[in-house]
C-alpha cells in the first residue's frame, strides 16, 4: 500500500493552498455579482462603496480593470470580467472592491447600487428547446450529427421499424456544481520579474498563459504556484474570475490582492453541469442483438456557448456493436452561468440516458440485463474499422456479478420487512487519452532525484504518481524520489483533466528517466571519470562495471557535480491510427426503497473496472469510489433548480444536496488489471472520471427492479414513487 506523499502535509494543515497565502501590505478584493439573468447594466453606483472604511477600489465596467481575452492554446478563448455592461446570467462578476480587510470589502459591496435595463430570459431548458442549434463539432473533431447505416438500409427509422423489440424514451438529467471544497480564489503579487499567482487550478502552465494573455505579459512573466487544489473535477481547468481580478487589481494598486468567492457566488461566477435532455430508440432482435441506435441529446449552454455536454458524442465513440446509429447533439444557449468540464463529461449524464434505455430493453425482452450487454460487446467504436487495444469488459462483469449476487436478483425485485430491495447495474465506460506532458529529471549528489513538471494535482494522486513512476523508472526506491508539482516555472505537464495525467506524465517518466541514465553513464565512463572507458551499466541506482559500484550520488561527489538534470517528452502519436482506447467498467448497486415513504437509500455497491495498470492501489480505489459516490449523487442527491429570473433557488451547500456518510455504503472496487502498453509505455488507461460512468443508471435500474417504478430523470426523488405502478 502506498499512502500520498501529501497526506500528512494535508491533515496536519500545512499544506498551503492559494487563499492560505498572505504577504504584508495585502488587500482583499470582493466579486459583486448580478441580479439579473439578462440585460444591460444602465448604471452602477457606487459612491458610498468607495468612501466605506478601508476601500482602495471600486472596479466596474464604468471603471474596468485592464483585461483583454486571453486565448489559451488548450481552451481557446477565455470570459474575462468587467469589460463591457452585458449581462447573460443572474450571479456573472460585473464589479469588484478591493478593501484592507475582507469584511470591509464585503460590506462596500454591498453597498453598490446597480440599475439594469433587463431584457427578457430564457432560463428553462425546456422552454429553450424550440431554439436549440447544432453543437459545433468535438474537440477530437467528431461531427454534431452522425449516421452509420448497415448495407441497404435507407435511415435509423427504417431499422428501427424493422427491430422486433424497440424501446423509446426521454431522459433528463439536471444542471450540477462541482461543488469542490477549495472555493475559487487566487492571491496576485506583483514583483520585478511580474505577477506571481496562486491559485488551485488543474495547469499551472495552462493557468499562466491564461493569465499572461488578459494582462499582455509574456508567459513567462507569469509564475503560476499551485502545488496543493481543494478540488477541482473539471471546474478548475480555466483561470477563474477572482485570479482574473485579483491580478488586475494588484497590479494598479501595487499591492498584493487576494480574492475568494464565497461558496454560494461559486455556483454562479465559475461554471457547472449542463442539465441535458436525450431522446433514446433501441431497436433489437428477439435475441437481444441491438440492431439500431438512436440517441438525440440537447444540453443548456451559456448564451456565450461556453461549453457542450457531449452526450450523445459518448455514445457514437464508445458503447455498443450496433449495425445502425445515428446520433446527434444539439446546445440550447440560455442565460444561465457558464457551464464546463464536469468528471466525464458527456459520458456521465450520457450513460444515465443509454444505460437506463438498454436497462428497459432488457425488461422489454425478458432478457438478463447483464447478458443483454456482453451480446452487444464491442470490439471497436461503432462505426469505426480502429479496434479496441484492450478490453475486458466482459470479465468485469463476470467478477462483478459473482462477487455482488447478481444470480441472486429476481426481475421483479425482492422485500425485506418494509423495504422493498433492488439491484441495478451498468456498464461505464471513458475514453483513454493522454496529451503532450513534459517532465523534468534531476539526480543529485545525495542520492535523491526530483521528478518534476508544471501539472496540478487537484487531488487525484498525480504527485505521488511522480514519484512511483519515476522510483520505478529510475529503479530507485520512492523515497529517494523528490516529486514536484504545480508550479508553471516547471517544464509543461499539461491539464490534470480527462483522466490523462498519469498516462501523459508516466510516459514522459520513462524517456526523462531513459535520458537521465544515458548521462549518468556517459559521465561515469568519460576520460578521467571513476569508470573510465569501461563497459558500463545502471541498476538499482547505481553504475555498474566488472565488479565495482557506485550509487549516482557516489559518481557526482566524485566528479564533483552538482548534478544531472535532463527533461522528456511524450506526446499521443501513432498510437492512435492503429487502436482505440477506452476504460471500461461495470457498476453494481442494491437501493431499498421503503414500502410506505419511499425514502430511497442505496445500500451495497460494486465497481469492477478495466482500467490497464494500476500505478497506486489505494488512491485508484479512493478515485473511483468518490466517482462512485458522484454517480449515487447525480442518481439521488444533485441538482439545481434554476428561477424563472435566472437565479439558483437552492445554490448553496444547504439546499444543494450531495451525499453525506450515512447515505454511502461500503463501496466495493476492483480492478482486472491489464496493462495497456498499446496506449502508453506505463500501461495505465486513467481512472478519474470512469467511477461516476454509469452509477446514476445502475441506480434507477434497481429502483425500477425494487419498485417497477421508471423513473427517467435525475435526481430521482421521493415523489417520483409516490404512484403505484
Ligand atoms: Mo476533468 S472533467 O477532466 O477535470
Amino acid at each position: 500500500m502506498t499512502s500520498r506523499v501529501d497526506g500528512p502535509l494535508k491533515v496536519t494543515g500545512r499544506a498551503e493552498y492559494g487563499a492560505d497565502h498572505t504577504f504584508p501590505g495585502m488587500a482583499h478584493g470582493y466579486v459583486v455579482l448580478s441580479t439579473i439573468a439578462h440585460g444591460e447594466i444602465e448604471a452602477m453606483d457606487v459612491t458610498d462603496a468607495k468612501s466605506a472604511p478601508g476601500v482602495l477600489g471600486v472596479y466596474s465596467p464604468f471603471d474596468p480593470l485592464e483585461l483583454r481575452t486571453p486565448v489559451s492554446p488548450f481552451f481557446g478563448e477565455t470570459w474575462v470580467p468587467l469589460q463591457d455592461k452585458e449581462v447573460a446570467c443572474y450571479g456573472q462578476p460585473i464589479g469588484f472592491v478591493v478593501a484592507e480587510t475582507y469584511e470591509q470589502a464585503r460590506d462596500a459591496a454591498m453597498l453598490v447600487k446597480v440599475s439594469y435595463r433587463t431584457r427578457p430570459a430564457l432560463t428553462s431548458l425546456e422552454d429553450g428547446l424550440a431554439s436549440a442549434e447544432d453543437a459545433p463539432a468535438a474537440r477530437d473533431g467528431a461531427p454534431p450529427s452522425l449516421e452509420v447505416l448497415a448495407p441497404g438500409v435507407e435511415s435509423i427509422e427504417d431499422a428501427l421499424a424493422a427491430s422486433p423489440v424497440v424501446v423509446e424514451a426521454t431522459y433528463t438529467t439536471a444542471t450540477q456544481h462541482h461543488a469542490a471544497m477549495e472555493p475559487h480564489s487566487a492571491v496576485a503579487v506583483w514583483g520585478p520579474d511580474g505577477l506571481t499567482i496562486h491559485s488551485g487550478n488543474q495547469g499551472s502552465d495552462l493557468q499562466a498563459a491564461e493569465l499572461a494573455g488578459a494582462l499582455d505579459l509574456k508567459p513567462s512573466e507569469v509564475h503560476a504556484v499551485n502545488p496543493f487544489v481543494g478540488g477541482a473535477f473539471g471546474g478548475k481547468a480555466r483561470t477563474s474570475a477572482p485570479a482574473f481580478l485579483a491580478a488586475a487589481a494588484a497590479r494598479v494598486l501595487d499591492r498584493p490582492v487576494k480574492a475568494a468567492l464565497s461558496r454560494e457566488q461559486v455556483f454562479t461566477a465559475t461554471a457547472g453541469r449542463a442539465a441535458t435532455v436525450q431522446k433514446i430508440a433501441l431497436g433489437a432482435d428477439h435475441d437481444g442483438t441491438l440492431n439500431a441506435l438512436r440517441h438525440d441529446s440537447w444540453c443548456s449552454t451559456a448564451a456565450d456557448r461556453s461549453f457542450v455536454e457531449p452526450t450523445s458524442h459518448g455514445t457514437s465513440r464508445e458503447w455498443y456493436a450496433t449495425r445502425n446509429l445515428a446520433i446527434s447533439q444539439k446546445m440550447v444557449p440560455l442565460h444561465i452561468p457558464p457551464t464546463t468540464f464536469m468528471r466525464a463529461p458527456g459520458e456521465a449524464p450520457g450513460s444515465f440516458a443509454l444505460e437506463s434505455a438498454i436497462d428497459e430493453l432488457a425488461v422489454a425482452l425478458g432478457m438478463d440485463p447483464i447478458e443483454l450487454r456482453l451480446r452487444n460487446n464491442s470490439t471497436a467504436p461503432p462505426g469505426k474499422d480502429l479496434q479496441w487495444s484492450s478490453k475486458h469488459l466482459d470479465e468485469c462483469f463476470r467478477v462483478g456479478a459473482a462477487r455482488f449476487g447478481w444470480a441472486d436478483r429476481s426481475p421483479g425485485g425482492r422485500t425485506d420487512g418494509d423495504w422493498l430491495v433492488g439491484l441495478g447495474t451498468a456498464t461505464a465506460m471513458f475514453p483513454a487519452l493522454r496529451f503532450p506532458a513534459t517532465i523534468e529529471i534531476t539526480l543529485r549528489p545525495d542520492d535523491t532525484a526530483v521528478v518534476a513538471t508544471s501539472g496540478a494535482d487537484p487531488g487525484t494522486g498525480l504527485l505521488t504518481v511522480l514519484s512511483l513512476v519515476g522510483a520505478e523508472s529510475l529503479d530507485i526506491s520512492p523515497d529517494r524520489v523528490v516529486p514536484r508539482l504545480g508550479d508553471s516555472a516547471l517544464p509543461s505537464g499539461g491539464l490534470s483533466g480527462g483522466s490523462t495525467a498519469t498516462a501523459s506524465a508516466g510516459s514522459a517518466i520513462m524517456i526523462a528517466a531513459a535520458k537521465a541514465i544515458d548521462d549518468l553513464l556517459t559521465l561515469a565512463a568519460a576520460p578521467g571519470a571513476p569508470f573510465d572507458g569501461m563497459d558500463v551499466s545502471y541498476a538499482d541506482g547505481r553504475v555498474l562495471a566488472g565488479d565495482r559500484t557506485m550509487t549516482f550520488g557516489e559518481l557526482l561527489r566524485a566528479l564533483n557535480r552538482p548534478s544531472i538534470t535532463v527533461t522528456g517528452s511524450s506526446a499521443p502519436g501513432e498510437e492512435l491510427t492503429k487502436h482505440s482506447f477506452s476504460s471500461f467498467g461495470a457498476q453494481f448497486c442494491e437501493v431499498r426503497v421503503h414500502r410506505w415513504t419511499r425514502e430511497i437509500r442505496v445500500s451495497r455497491m460494486l465497481g469492477v473496472f478495466d482500467a490497464g495498470r494500476i500505478i497506486n492501489p489505494t488512491a485508484a480505489r479512493s478515485q473511483i469510489i468518490g466517482g462512485m459516490i458522484w454517480g449515487v449523487s447525480a442518481a439521488l442527491h444533485e441538482g439545481l433548480e434554476i428561477e424563472a429570473n435566472g437565479r439558483f433557488a437552492n445554490g448553496d451547500l444547504a439546499g444543494y444536496l450531495i451525499p453525506v456518510n450515512a447515505d454511502i455504503p461500503e463501496v466495493g472496487v476492483h480492478f482486472v488489471e491489464y496493462p495497456d502498453t498499446l496506449h502508453n509505455s506505463v500501461g495505465a488507461k486513467g481512472l478519474g472520471e470512469i467511477g461516476t460512468v454509469g452509477m446514476a443508471a445502475a441506480v434507477a435500474n434497481a429502483v425500477h427492479n425494487a419498485t417497477g417504478i421508471r423513473v427517467r430523470h435525475i435526481p430521482i426523488q421521493i415523489e417520483d414513487l409516490l404512484d403505484q405502478p
